[in-house]
């Protein structure tokens, strides 16, 4: 047994106040959960304190609450490892901050109306089998193979955390979100569905659908059960790429743009990113598409946006350097082996926050891209 102290953000609608923090002292086994450390403190310090839960083994999604930061299952963590997470850095006395998730409005302490963002949007990608012609006799007949591709995506429990957690959803409540595309996916991905092309229109062309990700990892790192929604994201963006299906915001093409730069220059350069994204079909100076010209024109104000911001610095705007010695056929064998192989491979970034800051402080070249193409 071990003593810990939790710190949980308490909100008591019917006291007329607002937020506050409350500390719990709870003695448990370090591998017991912080749920049961919650159980413990509602138990013998106060039965008002409010949380959500059912099956405490990680299946039902109910107990979803932010520990130290950081989304995931009360459940799921052991009190022992998130004291050690809150205590990393600094000596040993630190609290275990317990709050309710994010994005969602809280009804009381550590309970969240899930409603308007997560059940709407999970019922918003019509979440049931739209097949075609009568329904055969008996069962349907999957080939198991086919049904390998959508297994992640069926492992979702509904719990919310990489609502709390998506980045995109802070800045945009109407996105769609990472809990309803992973459900979109797995019903795109489902041979028996009849409805695939106007399932993946529908949410390219949604102003808050599939391009509205920005591809941050949150989700992926908050999901409990390994779901992984950015990748089924991912994965509806490429299908509704191979059905040849243009969202009115050129997303696909930046998502192209992307990939196609790295692939040629081995690091991202930002200058040529706005115009192969927007201008794509530009075969020369003379010859511009009048769609290649509509949206160099409606990428302008974005352009300068990124510009003033600084994200684009004058002096970068120069011939972009490709990867030294030989480090760019190593980024070819990359896609090679991904097409080969019919493997996924994602951006990652490389570095922290603020290096190119300092970089430019030390009197250094900044470097060119924080990205690099990782298999
Ligand atoms: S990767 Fe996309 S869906 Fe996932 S948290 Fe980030 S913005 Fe949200
Ligand atoms: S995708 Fe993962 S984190 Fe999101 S609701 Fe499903 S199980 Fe929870
Ligand atoms: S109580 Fe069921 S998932 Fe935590």
């Amino acid at each position: 047994m071990a003593d810990y102290t939790l710190k949980v953000r308490r909100y008591q609608p019917e006291s007329g106040e607002g937020p506050y923090w409350e500390e719990f002292k709870v003695d448990l086994d370090p591998s017991l959960s912080v749920l049961d450390g919650l159980l413990q403190a509602k138990d013998r310090d106060d039965g008002s304190l409010s949380v959500r839960c059912s099956c405490r083994a990680a299946i039902c999604g109910s107990c979803g609450m932010k520990i130290n930061g950081q989304s995931g299952l009360g459940c799921k963590t052991q009190i022992g490892e998130a004291h050690e997470q809150a205590n990393r850095r600094n000596g040993g006395s630190e609290p275990i901050v317990v709050e309710p998730m994010g994005n969602m409005p809280v009804i009381k302490d550590l309970i969240t109306d899930m409603e308007s963002t997560h059940w709407d949007k999970i019922r918003r990608v019509t979440p049931w089998l739209l097949p075609h012609g009568d329904p055969p006799e008996r069962e349907y007949v999957v080939d198991p193979e086919s049904m390998i591709d959508i297994t992640q995506s069926m492992a979702c429990i509904q719990c919310g955390a990489c609502v709390s957690s998506c980045l995109s959803m802070e800045a945009d409540p109407e996105f769609i979100g990472p809990a309803a595309l992973a459900k979109a996916y797995r019903f795109v991905g489902d041979p028996r569905d009849a409805e695939t092309k106007e399932r993946l229109h529908d949410l390219a062309h949604d102003p808050h659908g599939i391009y509205d990700c920005t591809h941050c990892f949150s989700c992926i790192d908050a999901c409990p059960k390994g779901v992984a929604p950015m990748d089924q994201i991912m994965r509806l963006r490429r299908k509704a790429g191979e059905e040849g299906i243009e969202d009115p915001n050129s997303g696909h093409h930046h998502e192209m743009a992307f990939v196609k730069i790295i692939e040629k220059k081995g690091t991202l350069d930002e200058v040529a990113l706005p115009r192969e994204s927007f201008a794509f079909g530009v075969k020369g100076k003379l010859k511009p598409s009048k769609r290649a010209i509509k949206e160099v024109l409606g990428a302008l104000p974005t352009i300068f946006r990124t510009i003033r911001s600084g994200k684009v610095r004058a002096k970068w705007i120069a011939p972009h350097h490709k990867l030294p010695d030989g480090a760019q056929d190593e980024v070819k064998d990359v896609y090679r082996h991904a097409e080969e192989h019919r493997e996924e491979f994602n951006l990652y970034i490389k570095g922290e926050e603020g290096d190119e800051e300092a970089a430019v402080e030390e009197g250094l070249e900044p470097p060119q891209s924080r990205e690099e193409a990782v298999k």
